[in-house]
């Protein structure tokens, strides 16, 4: 097992499902966790777990659905945290549920939940996760990937659940492949993955799906590209479980990936590359 004593890891979205699992083996490795989720119940159930098994975790409230919450929740990291050398952005909405809505800001929403709010978090904690290299950024996607249509990134027409689920995954793919090219050299290794195809989870429950893998094999590929010594110099790659494939063509469209991160700056108040 990786020893990863002195290191702190954020999950985001790990009261529940996969990110429970992966904040939990974390915990055991002897990182100290911090816990991200909407409900303070399920996240202190989560570190008490985690501290009985005797590791360090901590609980941090923050509805992705808001960018003002994200800013609030990178912002109470960066004045608590010393270090960050593991950031796991896997908190998502599934596909159910055929109504198109909207978050705080009042953006698509799985569009915001999936894929936006990782993008502004992961900018705003960048500093702090450069200063603790070698780090690693784990970016949750999914096999189920749909090109975005840019000229409507927020489906004011067409909507489906799975469609609008489809797009935000494969908008975090694409940010993986631009984001590994910003910090070749750096220290920082960011890859995407499909953890497991229908996992017993929440999400997949409530699409009506029978189960077909485990969260353990989920939290295991996660693990893998979050800590793996066998990922030294690989960055920019998408995964399906524990192996490098390809994604959707739009992910290795530079104009595309151009286009998507400029209406992401602009979307979050980011100017290039800053706070
Ligand atoms: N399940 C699968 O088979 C599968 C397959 C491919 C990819 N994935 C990906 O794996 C990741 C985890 O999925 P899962 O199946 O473990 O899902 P899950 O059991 O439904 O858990 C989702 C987590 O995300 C959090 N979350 C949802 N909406 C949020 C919001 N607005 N603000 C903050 N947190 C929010 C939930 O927190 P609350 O406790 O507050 O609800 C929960 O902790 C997702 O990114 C998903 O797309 C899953």
């Amino acid at each position: 097992m990786v020893h990863l004593d002195g290191k702190t890891a954020l999950i985001t979205g790990s009261t529940d499902g996969v990110g429970r699992v992966v904040a939990s083996r974390l915990g055991q490795a002897g990182a100290r966790v911090l816990i991200h989720g909407r409900d303070p119940q399920r996240g202190e159930r989560v570190v008490a777990a985690i501290e009985a098994a005797g590791g360090t975790a901590e609980f941090m409230a923050a509805d992705l659905a808001s960018l003002h919450e994200v800013r609030r929740l990178a912002d109470t990291i960066r004045k608590a945290e010393a270090r960050l050398d593991i950031l796991v952005n896997n908190a998502g909405i599934g596909t159910a549920g055929g109504s198109r809505l909207t978050s705080n800001d009042g953006h698509e929403l799985r569009f915001a939940v999936n894929y936006l709010a990782g993008f502004l978090l992961t900018y705003l904690l960048l500093p702090l996760i450069r200063q603790s290299t070698p780090a690693r950024i784990v970016n949750v996607s999914s096999a189920g990937q749909q090109a975005i249509d840019f000229d409507d990134v927020m489906l004011t027409r067409g909507f489906s659940g799975s469609r609008a689920y489809c797009q935000s995954k494969l908008a975090q793919i694409m940010f993986t492949i631009d984001l590994a090219r910003e910090l070749a050299t750096s220290g920082v290794i960011v890859n995407a993955l499909h953890p497991a195809t229908y996992m017993d989870t929440a999400m997949v429950r409530r699409a009506g799906v029978t189960p077909m893998s485990t969260v353990e094999q989920g939290a295991e590929a996660i693990m893998q590209l979050a800590v793996s010594p066998a990922f030294e110099g690989r960055s920019g790659r998408y995964f399906n479980g524990l192996n490098e494939t390809r994604a959707n063509a739009q992910a290795y469209d530079d104009a595309a990936r151009q286009e998507l991160r400029a209406l992401s700056l602009r979307l979050t108040g980011l100017t290039d590359g800053t706070s």
